[in-house]
């Protein structure tokens, strides 16, 4: 079964922003996805989408098998979100924000303590995660974004500001996330990451996916004589910069 089909989404925002454009998006059971492209290209937009924040105007959204606005509460519960620079509760320590999540979801209070091993939060547990820096902020809402065992998560830039150190631990986790069996989808601006993590990678630009499959296959796009071996950066750069405007009048 595929974890994710998002077929011919499209969405303008009111005024007129037209964020997505039938776009295709299909990720099987168990693979680590990458979703890439420029500011502003719809990322954020299409896992909104996917996780039922955001009404697409146009096309069909399947997670787990389950059309998603039709499956709200039941897709929900099967899946969870984690974003690069989310905000946090003063007061409250890394274990009793996780107690009130795992209410939400029902899952056991078991689960909260497993999580914060699997993050390795453990120690810091009765501490104030609004005092945490931003490496051990971003384990946390990975731990929250564990709470209730998600079959796939959607990951909206989680190593963003983190440094080396921080950036390889969420790294490491989101393998081993992906090893016990949960799909990811990942957006990143990171190159190195998104070829260190995803099988497949979709590149995104002004709402339209550009071109889709493995690093080494969408290198191939962009290959020739002169550069026989492209970077990710350069696919990047070559597949989502906007074509320069021809003066017809000349
Ligand atoms: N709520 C909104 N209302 C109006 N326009 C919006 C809204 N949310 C996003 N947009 C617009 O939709 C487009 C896509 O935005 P989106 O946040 O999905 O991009 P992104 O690829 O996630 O970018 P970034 O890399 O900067 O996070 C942008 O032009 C943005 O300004
Ligand atoms: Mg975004």
């Amino acid at each position: 079964m595929n974890a994710v089909a998002a077929r011919q989404v499209s969405k303008t925002f009111p005024g007129g922003q037209k964020a997505l454009a039938r776009v295709d998006l299909v990720i099987p059971e168990g693979a680590i996805h990458g979703l890439l492209g420029p500011n502003g290209a719809g990322k954020t937009t299409l896992i909104a989408t996917l996780v039922g924040l955001t009404v697409p105007d146009e096309g069909t959204v399947e997670v787990c098998g389950l059309d998603v606005q039709r499956n709200l509460h039941r897709v929900q519960g099967m899946i969870n979100m984690v974003r690069g620079f989310s905000g946090v509760l003063e007061k409250v320590t890394a274990r009793e924000l996780l107690i009130y999540y795992a209410h939400l979801y029902n899952a056991p209070l078991s689960r909260v303590d497993e999580v914060l091993h699997t993050t390795g939060l453990w120690e810091r547990r009765d501490r104030e995660v609004a005092h945490f820096s931003s490496g051990w902020r971003q384990r946390f809402f990975i731990a929250k974004g564990l709470i209730n065992r998600p079959r796939v998560l959607f990951l909206d830039e989680p190593t963003v500001g983190l440094d080396v150190d921080a950036a390889l631990a969420v790294r490491d986790m989101i393998r081993a996330i992906n090893a016990d069996g949960c799909t990811i989808l990942l957006t990143t601006h990171y190159m190195r990451e998104a070829e260190d993590l995803c099988a497949n990678i979709s590149l995104i630009a002004e709402g339209r996916i550009v071109a889709e499959g493995s690093p080494e296959a969408l290198k191939t796009l962009v290959r020739t004589p002169e550069r026989m071996d492209p970077t990710l950066e350069e696919v990047f750069l070559t597949l989502t910069r906007k074509p320069l405007e021809v003066d017809d009048e000349d």
